[in-house]
């Protein structure tokens, strides 16, 4: 199988300069409602993990403290560019998600969007999330997953040997992998095509305790104001986005 970390670095790399062009708009709405199940309180110390070119940045609230690491300098250097674009301050790293170069229990929230489905193992990178979460941290993940219930056929098995090497792997069920990395799944949304991309909120399971319920994000949401470049008062986007 062609997934190593060697392998998504350099093709990553290559992909940087046109990733927005293809993950911008199409990601814009999946990413919101994400983002908006998690409980933000301001002052939280939040890490993007896998931050790609930043395209989270727009829709996180004010006053939080920003951690964004990725694999690919390249990446990295479009995330810092966004984030003076939009008057952010963000400490961005090149960073292998399987190795973070932070505390333990650092963290309010960990994001992990469209990452546990790039990197080739997974399980090594939950367990470096739950490693840098606090002990009542939310755990934010956004990505595409084979249903819970029934492990990939013959044939999406056969397509995956090609999607996991130019792209992303369509076999890896959410709920194993977290319950295996020592989380609880708080909160699980189908946010794009069916329920092949889903947005799941996660605590610790040996720190889990009821958090207040959040309306579900496919709620109907106010409308969000579009300011050019500026940081929004709410979470909302800063930069042309569909969604
Ligand atoms: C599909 S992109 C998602 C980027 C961003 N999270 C987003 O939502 O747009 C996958 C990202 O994961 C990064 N990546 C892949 N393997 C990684 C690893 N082992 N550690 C850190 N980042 C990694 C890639 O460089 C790329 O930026």
């Amino acid at each position: 199988m062609l997934n190593t970390t060697v392998w998504n670095r350099w093709r990553y790399s290559l992909y940087a300069p046109v990733y927005d062009a293809v993950a911008q708009r199409t990601f814009a709405r999946a990413r919101r409602r994400s983002l908006n199940q998690v409980c933000w309180q301001s002052g939280m110390k939040v890490l993007l993990v896998g931050a790609g070119t930043g395209l989270d940045l727009p829709w996180l609230p004010r006053d939080l403290e920003i951690h964004a690491s990725d694999l690919c300098p390249a990446m990295v250097k479009r995330l810092k560019d966004r984030a003076c674009r939009l008057g952010i301050d963000v400490e961005a790293r090149t960073m292998d998600a399987e190795r973070l170069d932070y505390a333990d229990n650092s963290f309010d929230v960990v994001v992990m969007h469209l990452i546990l489905a790039v990197m080739p193992d997974p399980a090594k990178g939950l367990a470096e999330a739950h490693r840098v979460l606090k002990g009542d941290g939310q755990l934010c993940v956004m990505d595409k997953f084979q249903s819970d219930e029934r492990p990939s056929g013959l044939a999406r098995r056969g397509l995956n040997l090609l999607t996991s090497a130019i792209a992303t792997d369509i076999t890896r069920q959410a709920r194993p992998l977290l319950d295996q990395a020592g989380f609880v799944i708080e909160q699980d949304t189908p946010v794009m095509m069916g329920s092949l991309f889903r947005a799941l909120i996660a605590a610790k399971a040996d720190h889990a305790e009821p958090r207040p319920a959040k309306p579900r994000p496919d709620e109907p949401q106010p409308e969000e104001p579009r300011p050019a470049e500026s940081r929004p008062a709410e979470p909302g986007p800063t930069e042309h986005q569909s969604g």
